[in-house]
Parts: structure tokens; sequence; C-alpha cells
């Protein structure tokens, strides 16, 4: 066989291949607009409809309405989840996190002789509501460096009914916002 010869079969290898690739290309053309029935102009609504479904979840309920609305009942059993570090009644004691009574409107990091961490003994200010909500959303969010090992709860819902038994947990809490 001369080299011509294998020149010859290279190219009818080469030359199929290709075929198979056009062939290829021509069916995805011809196939993918069929099974999407949009490009034909057929309104399938369910991308609509999924759409608009989706969108009041995605608009935040102001701070007032969500505290407004808060069950310090239903509170009570979303504090199991804090309960392994937290007490949250009067004279209750530190654990691996301080007590929390009457935290509300109290200054952070206020409990004498619990060991916080610098990034909150030095964050400074108070747990007013906005600041409370914002931190038990996602703690390491609100104040990068604290050592509460917790992830947050996700639910807007739940940290509106634990603030309410936070509420309850107090001598004086400060009024709920209006605004
Ligand atoms: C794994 C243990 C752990 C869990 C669970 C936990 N915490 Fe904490 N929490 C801590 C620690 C530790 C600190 C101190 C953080 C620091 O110094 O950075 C803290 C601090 C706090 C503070 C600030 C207190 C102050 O005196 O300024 C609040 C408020 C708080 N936690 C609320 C909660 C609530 C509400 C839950 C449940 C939804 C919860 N924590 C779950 C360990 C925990």
């Amino acid at each position: 066989m001369d080299s011509f010869e294998l020149n010859k079969i290279a190219g009818a290898v080469l030359g199929a291949g290709l075929l198979i690739m056009v062939i290829n290309e021509i069916g995805n053309i011809l196939v993918h607009p069929v099974t999407d029935v949009s490009v034909l102009g057929i309104e399938t609504e369910s991308a609509d409809t999924a759409a608009a479904t989706a969108a009041p979840a995605e608009e935040a309920i102001p701070l007032p309405t969500l505290l407004a609305a808060g069950d310090a009942a239903k509170g009570a059993k979303v504090a199991r989840k804090c309960t392994a570090c937290h007490t949250f009644d009067q004279g209750g004691a530190n654990k691996v996190g301080p007590n929390l009574w009457a935290v509300l409107g109290r200054t952070k990091a206020a409990v004498d002789g619990f060991g916080y961490s610098a990034a909150m003994a030095d964050h400074g200010g108070d747990w007013g509501y906005q600041e409370m909500f914002d931190f038990l959303t996602k703690p390491k969010d609100y104040l990068p460096g604290t050592k509460m090992a917790f992830a947050g709860l996700r639910k807007p819902a739940d940290v509106a009914d634990i603030i309410a038994y936070m509420r309850e947990n107090h001598d004086a809490a400060p009024p709920l916002p209006t605004e």
C-alpha cells in the first residue's frame, strides 16, 4: 500500500467522522426546537405560574409585621434548639452559652462571668430587635468570629417566635418596633 492509498483511507475515515457530526448537528437542530414547544409559539404557562407563586416568598416581610406575629408558645419549642447551650429563666446558669434572661435591649456580652469571644465582647451596642433578628438568622454573618456554634434559624417566623419567647423571659422587654 503506498502513501496515496493510505491518504485515501484516512480521508475516508475522516469524511465518515465529519458526516456523522453533521448528521448529529442536523438531528439536534431538528429535534430540539420541537421538544421546546415555546419555540413553536405554544404558551405552556408553567414557567409563568412558577414565577408567580415564588414571588411572595422572595418579598421581605417588614420586621415589625414579623415580630407582631411572633408566638411565644411556638418560640418555646424553637428554643429547644438553644437549650443545649442556653438557659432562658431568671437566675439560670451559664452553659456553653450565657444565660439569656432579659437579654433583649441589654448591652451585648453583658453576663458577668461568662467568657465571650473577642468578636462578641468588642461588638458593642445593645440587643435591639433588628440586631437580635439578624444575629439569630445567621450568627456568623452578623458577628464574624462569634463562638456561638449555631447555623441560625432559616425561617423568619421561627426567629419571630423565639423573640416573642425571649420577651416573656424578661422583666421589662423593650416595646416592639412599630415601623
Ligand atoms: C452550640 C451552642 C449554642 C447554641 C445551640 C446556641 N447558642 Fe447562643 N451562644 C452560644 C455561645 C457560645 C455564645 C457566646 C458567643 C460569643 O461570645 O461569641 C452565645 C451567645 C448568644 C447570645 C448573646 C448573649 C449576650 O449576652 O450578649 C444570644 C442572644 C444567643 N446566643 C441566643 C441564642 C438562641 C436564641 C439560640 C437558639 C435559637 C442559640 N443562641 C443557640 C452558644 C450557643
